[in-house]
């Protein structure tokens, strides 16, 4: 194992245990639990052994710098910045999806400060801050919501909206933080010229090019809907079969339709969350709330397959003799990351690039800073599950690449 892989290795099994579920072996990080606090501790620790001050944006984003919040860069205090603008921004998410796997955010963030030490003992001299974050709510896994912070950052999202959005046990967003979110930053692009967001692949992109390390074109439009089908809860023997309103009928048909209209149009729809009223085997349910995640390569497509899945749950419900009322969650509109900035950092790690089903914190800053996104390769290109996985020499690959980056953007 390289040096470099050990010191990654050593660095990730600090923060290995914390979270992680002994039964399943995935991670139960959500956002501002006592698990992704912990993360956050040691987030703090890590800039503090640097020498980074850490700043927060009164949203639960956290910013560790290397440089100084006025654009200075390290060890140039008092120039006002004048040698570089604002600061080149790296970093990712410490929460995690329920049982979710090791690599998805957390990568990102130890690459980060790992890069920001093989720049230090190269002794590369910054004109610009370079800064490490760490996003808040990435996975919407709490609060439902995904990049949250970073959306509330850019002002995406109203932090009114954003601070009365409740987990499960219904704790606001608000009540996690400790305060209303402070929403946008104004000066958002002048204290940063550019993010870039290391992340393990969630595919097997990688693995086919035989390359450790890709670069991210596009985001596919994505979203959630909340389905919610109300019926009549009743006794399971004595209510006669053609007496029922059963919304789990409604919900079964629901799930097979988004599978069928995803598939017709080359898209992606899943239901991956449902609840149950009253969730008792021996009763129809009452009210069963479901999820839909839609993601599809042009928004048109996307929008046809919701109103299909809509239209359809909709005829059953009729059907079935049940409500349906549908919410729309979230939208992420496509996202093409800066053409000029992932033609240069491809041309420069001599890298694949491929686009993505998934949702970033790096696709919601894409439409206020020239953004990227570096992939390190993922053996079982499985991702949200305990299988994600990478190796220490690919992890390593990532935070040399991520290194080039950074010396590349902001020593120049
Ligand atoms: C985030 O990982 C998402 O794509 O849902
Ligand atoms: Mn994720
Ligand atoms: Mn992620």
């Amino acid at each position: 194992m390289s040096d470099l892989a050990s010191r990654f290795r050593a660095s990730w099994d600090e923060i290995a245990p914390v979270g992680r579920d002994a039964d399943s072996g995935g991670y139960l990080r959500y956002a501002l639990t006592a698990p992704e606090l912990r993360l956050r501790e040691w987030f703090r620790a890590q800039a503090e052994r640097r020498g980074m001050p850490v700043s927060t944006d009164g949203n639960g984003n956290l910013f560790a710098w290397w440089g100084d919040q006025n654009g200075n860069p390290p060890g140039d205090a008092g120039q006002g910045g004048a040698a570089g603008g604002g600061a080149v921004l790296t970093g990712s998410h410490l929460d995690s999806v329920p049982h979710g796997g090791a690599y998805d955010g957390p990568l990102g963030i130890v690459s980060a400060f790992l890069a920001v030490d093989e720049l230090r003992a190269a002794g590369a001299d910054p004109v610009r801050p370079v800064v490490v974050a760490a996003f808040v709510e990435e996975e919407g896994a709490r609060f439902g919501v995904p990049c949250l912070g970073s959306r509330l950052l850019t002002g995406e999202i109203d932090p009114d909206r954003a601070a009365g959005l409740r987990d499960a046990a219904g704790v606001s967003f608000a009540d996690a933080l400790g305060a209303r979110p402070a929403g946008a930053d104004p000066a958002l692009s002048d204290r940063f010229a550019t993010f870039v967001e290391l992340h393990v692949e969630q595919g097997r992109a990688l693995v086919d090019a035989g390359a450790p390390v890709g670069v991210a074109s596009a985001i596919w439009p994505h979203g959630r809907w909340r389905f919610e089908l109300r019926g009549e809860g009743n006794h399971a023997g004595t209510t006669r079969m053609a007496d029922r309103r059963d919304p789990m009928l409604t919900f079964a048909f629901t799930v097979l339709a988004a599978n069928k209209e995803a598939r017709l149009r080359g898209a992606h729809a899943t239901v991956g969350r449902v609840a149950v009223e009253p969730n008792a085997t021996n009763a129809v349910p009452s009210t069963v709330t479901c999820w839909l995640d839609a993601r599809a390569a042009a928004p048109e497509t996307l929008r046809e397959l919701v109103e299909a899945v809509h239209a359809k749950a909709a005829e059953r419900a009729r059907r079935d003799g049940t409500e349906l009322t549908v919410t729309p969650e979230s939208a992420t509109p496509p996202v093409a990351f800066d053409a000029g900035l992932t033609g240069r950092l491809a041309e420069l790690l001599a890298a694949p690039v491929l686009p993505t089903g998934a949702g970033h914190d790096a696709g919601v800053l894409a439409a206020r800073l020239p953004t990227a996104m570096l992939f390190v390769r993922n053996p079982t290109g499985v991702s949200h599950s305990p299988a994600e996985s990478a190796t220490d020499d690919d992890c390593a690959a990532g935070v040399v690449a991520l290194a080039r980056v950074l010396e590349e953007l902001a020593c120049r």
